[in-house]
């Protein structure tokens, strides 16, 4: 409940703010790219998450509009909007958790590398408000070309002093999603009962599902094992052919942002075993980043679990994502130290 001193200091605001301001339990999430095709859905989805007490839409255009829509739900989390560079270190301060979907998307016969020169700039600038405003919040980095701003992050905050490898964390959910429903397709299965360990990164095929490690267990046909791994690997140009230039996934990723945030919150609570495959700095390889299973707790991914038992198709795949991982990471480390 809010003291006295709260309450006095609330009283030329609104009772939300002041619920807010006194405490109310829950967590402090800001969307950057709030307003775009995935930060709309995203913001729907978080004001709907119990465990959200405030939420901070930020955009460089129609931020307002997105506040003004999402705040009318009548669910907990107090929405406020922030809307350009000058206002980013308000929409950051006192966050728990950031999530990052800011960015220009790909448009049919682009690879995801092909932002690389527009997303890397915009990545570094929303970093340094990070480091500057709320260096202990947990990130959700989105923005592609994954395999490069989650490094082109970590050098900024490293270059700023507040690195933390825990709390940064590349998106990869939307490949273990479509996984879940691809091998649940094949199976004949409810895909709520699948599970699909994919690791390496987010690109191509650096797009690494373990079909040998699927959950319930279960042998593929080498025809199955090649069809699935394509189809996983190439599920985002899959939707970008299907949308024609009007941009790539934005619907079947906030729900995948959505399910990652609130694991990272269940983590940040305390819950126990909460584990998701994530591209975050790593020894599991010789890679300084790699996706694989890691298990979040209060500070973040406090533990990165190895691979497990490859089999040879896996093992191939595994050496042909090494191969181009590495380029991307050094790619992005090399933006910033340059
Ligand atoms: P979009 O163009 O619909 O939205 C992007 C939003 O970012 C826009 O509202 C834009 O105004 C905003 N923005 C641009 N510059 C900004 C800045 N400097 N600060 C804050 N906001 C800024 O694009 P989208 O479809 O939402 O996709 C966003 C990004 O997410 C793309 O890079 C896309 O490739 C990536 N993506 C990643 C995954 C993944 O699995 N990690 C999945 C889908 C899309
Ligand atoms: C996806 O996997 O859907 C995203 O990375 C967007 C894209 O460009 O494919």
């Amino acid at each position: 409940h809010p003291s006295n001193l709260q309450m006095e200091e609330c009283s030329n605001l609104s009772r939300a703010n002041c619920r807010a301001k006194g405490g109310a339990p829950g967590f402090k999430v800001a969307i950057l790219g709030a307003a775009g095709g995935i930060g709309q859905p995203l913001a729907l989805l978080m004001k709907m998450n119990p465990l959200v007490s405030v939420l901070h839409l930020y955009d460089v255009v129609n931020a307002p509009g997105v506040t003004a829509d999402v705040s009318h739900m009548d669910t907990g989390a107090v929405v406020r909007g922030f809307l350009g560079q000058p206002q980013l270190e308000s929409a950051l301060t006192g966050m728990d958790l950031v999530v990052i979907p800011a960015g220009v998307p790909r448009k049919p016969g682009m690879t995801r590398d092909d932002l690389f020169n527009i997303n890397a700039g915009i990545v570094r600038t929303l970093c340094e408000g990070i480091a500057k405003c709320c260096p202990n919040a947990i990130v959700n980095l989105i923005s592609n070309p994954v395999n490069s701003t989650v490094p082109i992050a970590a050098e900024v905050f490293k270059k700023a002093g507040t690195y933390d490898p825990k709390r940064l964390l590349g998106v990869t959910t939307l490949d273990v999603v479509r996984a879940n429903t691809f091998v649940a397709e094949v199976l004949g299965l409810d895909p709520r009962e699948v599970d699909v360990p994919v690791v390496g990164g987010h690109a191509g095929v650096t797009i690494l599902p373990l079909l040998s490690q699927v959950k319930p267990p279960c042998p593929f046909t080498a025809e199955e094992t090649e069809y699935l791994t394509n189809r996983i690997q190439n599920g985002g140009t899959e939707v970008v052919e299907a949308k024609a230039g009007a941009g790539s996934a934005t619907l079947s990723m906030a729900y995948a942002a959505a399910k990652f945030a609130d694991t990272c919150l269940r983590g940040l609570r305390g819950d126990a075993g909460i584990v998701e495959c994530s591209f975050v700095a790593s020894q599991v390889t010789e890679l300084p980043f790699f996706a694989s299973k890691v298990r979040l707790g209060r500070t973040g991914a406090e533990e990165i679990y190895q691979l497990g038992p490859l089999n040879e198709y896996e093992r191939v795949g595994l050496e042909k994502a090494k191969k181009e991982l590495a380029g991307s990471i050094q790619k992005g480390v090399s933006f910033i130290r340059k």
